[in-house]
């Protein structure tokens, strides 16, 4: 077998993202086992870590911000620090001021405050209420966030209540709270880990600076290219045929890897898909619990227009659209403070809508953004010069952003979600639980599924099953680099 292992990184938004397969693999390296091969279906590495160019401006298609300024230090923010990556405190303080009503007009102030208020004690007592369900010694069944608000007994039902609780749940999960678990979601470990402070990155480097940093510290490259044998671009895996003795890889242009080992790190999207064949076909509790996990999707829609009409200065910069169908073209962000006058807007829908939009012509959603932007600001507004619509859900390479836990599914499953099938491994962002969807989950899941490897490599006795006693659940998923952990 000329490789160990083969590493099989494809693919891995708004948050999110995938540098699992270069973290598995650069912690595999730093191990002493560098005989490893990286194979990745798109052009670039990064995964869900997208950063593009439109009109002149670097813009993120995927993951976009970094937590930071908490008790635990973060990795990815400490590595934007570093490179001087510009960011910006995304500052939602003034959102009471800004929450335009459906047919337009901005709603009083006092009665959005009201509402955010309501808002936010909802959100304490689910919070309060997730940690009684997983108290120790108290293993209660799990309920989704709509229960929980149900519980609360204020349940959003008006346009300015729904936008307001859209802020505060599908702007996160991509996902309604129907369909969202409370034990398993909240409270929201990304910010009472790294601190409840969210940065806006916005740099010519782009987010991708972060990975390539990273990969740069092992793989060879000439500045900020990697050129090195052990990854393959361009290569997209359809079939994968293990037995006891080692494993086979196949590409859709015919190439055929043999390895001792694969780590598969695409989306659970993609492992719901028919991307890639397995030989023999995985087992029933690991396409259960494959199927049961939702992949989300969140799409954030660039505008860029020949002038601004819209408010700017100091606190503008989030501005909501309230409409009786929830979720309709409702998260506003502009760009006036990382990008003076680029005049580009952009707006963030996420599942359903999200997946309806997607199936759309451009200018079909233009022509729906359109009616939206006149609602707010009036008729007099000019045409957008062009419009970027990524298109998370079809794309074959990805079938959306990021994972979300759905109701119903314990976490036995999500054990089982991460467990090895013989010798293949499955790892990335929907596999770290304490900080799903986040880009922060896909950087710790690839240290930790190469660390298994690793075990097992060395010590074979290790090689059937998660050590139960070290990572059990979202609880007890630990910084892997936290010398205190
Ligand atoms: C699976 O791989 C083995 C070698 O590892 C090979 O002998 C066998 O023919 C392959 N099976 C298929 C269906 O490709
Ligand atoms: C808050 O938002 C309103 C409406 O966009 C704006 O007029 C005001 O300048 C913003 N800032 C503050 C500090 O109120």
């Amino acid at each position: 077998m000329s490789r160990s292992i083969l590493f099989y990184l494809m693919v891995d938004l708004s948050l999110c993202v995938k540098e699992t397969r270069i973290l598995a693999a650069k912690t595999l390296h730093d191990s002493g086992i560098q005989d490893i091969l990286i194979l990745e279906a798109n052009s670039k590495i990064g995964g869900r870590i997208h950063s593009v160019q439109f009109r002149g401006h670097t813009v993120e298609l995927g993951a976009n911000w970094v937590i930071g300024g908490g008790p635990r230090s973060n990795h990815l923010y400490e590595i934007a620090s570093k490179l001087n990556l510009k960011t910006y405190l995304s500052d939602y303080g003034n959102i009471s001021a800004n929450i335009y009503k459906q047919e337009g007009g901005l709603y009083p102030k006092h009665i959005v405050s009201a509402a955010l208020e309501v808002a936010e004690t909802r959100d304490q007592f689910c919070t309060s209420f997730s940690t009684r369900l997983s108290a120790p010694g108290h293993d209660r069944d799990d309920v989704s966030i709509l229960v929980s608000q149900r519980l609360f007994k204020e349940v959003p039902t008006t346009p300015l209540d729904m936008v307001i609780d859209y802020f505060y749940n599908d702007y996160e999960d991509a996902e309604p709270p129907r369909v969202t678990s409370l034990k398993n979601t909240i409270p929201r470990y990304e910010f009472l880990d790294f601190g409840d402070q969210t940065y806006f990155l916005a740099d010519s480097r782009g987010f991708e600076s972060i990975l390539i940093y990273i990969a740069k510290q092992f793989l060879s490259h000439k500045h900020e290219v990697i050129r090195d044998q052990r990854l393959k671009l361009n290569k997209v895996v359809r079939e994968i045929n293990y037995s006891k003795s080692g494993v086979q890889v196949k590409t859709e242009d015919g190439s055929v890897y043999q390895a001792k080992y694969v780590i598969v790190s695409v989306s659970v999207g993609v492992l719901q898909s028919d991307l890639i064949v397995f030989k023999p076909h995985l087992p029933q509790w690991k396409t259960q619990a494959i199927y049961e996990f939702d992949m989300a999707v969140y799409t954030k829609i660039f505008l860029r227009f020949p002038y601004k009409f819209w408010p700017s200065g100091p606190e503008t910069e989030f501005f909501l659209y309230a409409h009786e169908k929830r979720g309709y073209y409702p998260i506003w962000q502009h760009l006036e403070t990382e990008m003076p006058g680029s005049n580009i807007l952009f707006v963030t829908v996420t599942d359903e809508e999200a997946k309806r939009i997607e199936q759309q012509q451009d200018i079909k959603i233009q022509e729906e953004i359109m009616d939206v932007l006149k609602k707010m600001f009036g008729n007099d507004i000019p045409e957008p010069d062009e419009i970027l619509i990524p298109r998370w859900w079809s794309n074959r390479f990805f079938k959306g952003s990021f994972s979300n836990w759905p109701i119903g599914y314990s976490q036995r499953r999500h054990m089982q979600l991460k467990e090895p099938v013989g010798r293949i491994y499955f790892s990335g962002e929907h596999t770290y639980s304490r900080y799903l969807g986040y880009a922060d989950a896909a950087y710790f899941a690839g240290i930790e599924t190469a660390n298994h490897l690793i075990r097992c490599i060395k010590h074979e006795k290790y090689c059937n099953g998660y050590d139960r006693h070290s990572t059990i659940d979202r609880l007890h998923n630990e910084d892997p680099y936290d010398p205190d952990a």
